[in-house]
């Protein structure tokens, strides 16, 4: 992690009130600040500096740059442009939320996988709720397309794309670090990037279970490897009522078995093992952790997509009987759910709500089925 990405997370910590830290904006110029600070402050001066002050909007720390703070994005950008003599792009107004979808307004949000999918459904609930969100794929092209109707809609900055192959340490370390200097940290980390290769245990390559398992599992362990130190330096300089929370998304398939998908499910499985193992140890930072296991979303690319959709795959194959059209095979999928209707974003976001607002909770995999798996 570099200096930049560790200052701006000690600030966003500091300036917590409650469960609510400040948004911190990095910028290189050196400016006349509210706070100036040596090159060389370590992170607990900074924090005590910031703590003794009642209103700070600028911290410049010698030879690296400047921090602006303000209680939203916009808030922080437009001291940023005041001090660079630029404008700022957007207007900006007030949360109007309470009660549980109030949890994360004003809060920042990483949602990997965020262009499309489920990813896209979570994004969208996420800013409603007035979070910041912060759209982390490796389509970078969709992750900015989102972002700006999101931005242009909601007439402020609500979401912000950002490269990442999760895969990838490196990649997922250069993601944290323009989290950082974009907003100074994230309080919910939302694991969602995932991919699907089905076939038979007798058939499947070894290459397509490393592909799957490298997305799924690993993906998920490197993740929280960087952004669980990313928490850890916020919920430092915060006061102890400040929880960050790490979401994997999981499946059904992660609480019970999936036939002829046995690379999918184990990555799902061992998902889950990884956020009652994580859950143990980052409790010590208030960081919790669960996972989040949704049915099938039958209106997603992965089973609606026209050409590549399951359910052509599934009409084309005969794989139910009887099926003529696309329309009988979404019906026989339907039927297996007690509720009669896939799983779409809104229902996985309520999930992630209700994870968030619960302080008294962690290492859970919490099914979001329509009755379709049932815990025992
Ligand atoms: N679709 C379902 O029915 C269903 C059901 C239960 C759980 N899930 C889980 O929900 C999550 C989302 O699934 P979906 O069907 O919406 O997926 P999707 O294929 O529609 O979208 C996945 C997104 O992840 C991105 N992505 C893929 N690999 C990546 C990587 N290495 N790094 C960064 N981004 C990457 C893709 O670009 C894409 O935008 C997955 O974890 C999946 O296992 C899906």
């Amino acid at each position: 992690m570099n200096i930049i990405t560790q200052y701006a997370a000690t600030i966003r910590g500091a300036t917590a009130k409650g469960n609510k830290g400040a948004i911190v904006l990095f910028d290189k110029a050196i400016n006349k600040n509210d706070l100036v600070c040596d090159a060389d402050i370590s992170l607990e001066t900074l924090a005590n500096e910031i703590k003794s002050k009642d209103l700070i909007k600028s911290i410049c720390i010698k030879e690296l740059g400047t921090f602006y703070i303000g209680d939203s994005y916009d808030y922080a950008n437009e001291t940023l442009c005041m001090f660079n003599n630029t404008t700022a792009q957007f207007a900006y107004t007030s949360a109007k939320l309470t009660g549980r979808s109030a949890v994360m307004s004003n809060r920042v949000a990483i949602v990997t996988g965020g262009a499309q999918g489920f990813g896209e459904g979570i994004v969208r609930q996420l800013v409603e709720a007035e979070a910041l969100v912060f759209i982390a794929d490796m389509n970078i092209e969709g992750a900015k397309k989102l972002a700006d109707e999101l931005n242009l809609n909601a007439q402020k900055t609500v979401a912000l794309p950002v490269a990442v192959n999760v895969t990838d340490e490196d990649s997922i370390i250069a993601m944290l670090d323009e989290v950082a200097i974009n907003a100074g940290g994230v309080d919910l980390f939302v694991n969602n990037a995932g991919v699907l290769k089905a076939a038979s245990v007798k058939e499947q390559t070894a290459q397509d279970l490393k592909f799957v398992t490298d997305v799924n599992y690993t993906g998920y362990f490197l993740c929280v490897k960087h952004v669980s130190k990313v928490m850890e330096i916020m919920n430092t300089y915060a006061d102890d009522a400040y929880f960050t929370d790490i979401i994997q998304i999981s499946s059904k398939s992660g609480l019970e078995g999936s036939n002829k998908n046995g690379s999918y499910a184990g990555s799902k499985f061992g998902g889950i093992g990884l956020t009652q193992s994580f859950a143990l140890e980052l409790v010590t930072d208030n960081t919790k952790v669960n996972s989040i296991c949704p049915g099938n979303f039958f209106d997603g690319p992965l089973w609606s997509d026209p050409e590549r959709g399951l359910f052509v795959q599934y009409l084309n194959t005969g794989k139910v009987p009887g099926a003529k059209t696309i329309a009988d095979v979404k019906a026989f999928y339907e039927a297996k759910v007690p509720m009669n209707r896939g799983c779409d974003g809104k229902d996985v976001t309520k999930a992630i709500l209700y994870a968030v607002e619960q302080e008294y909770e962690t290492g859970q995999a919490i099914p979001v089925t329509g009755g379709q798996v049932m815990l025992n």
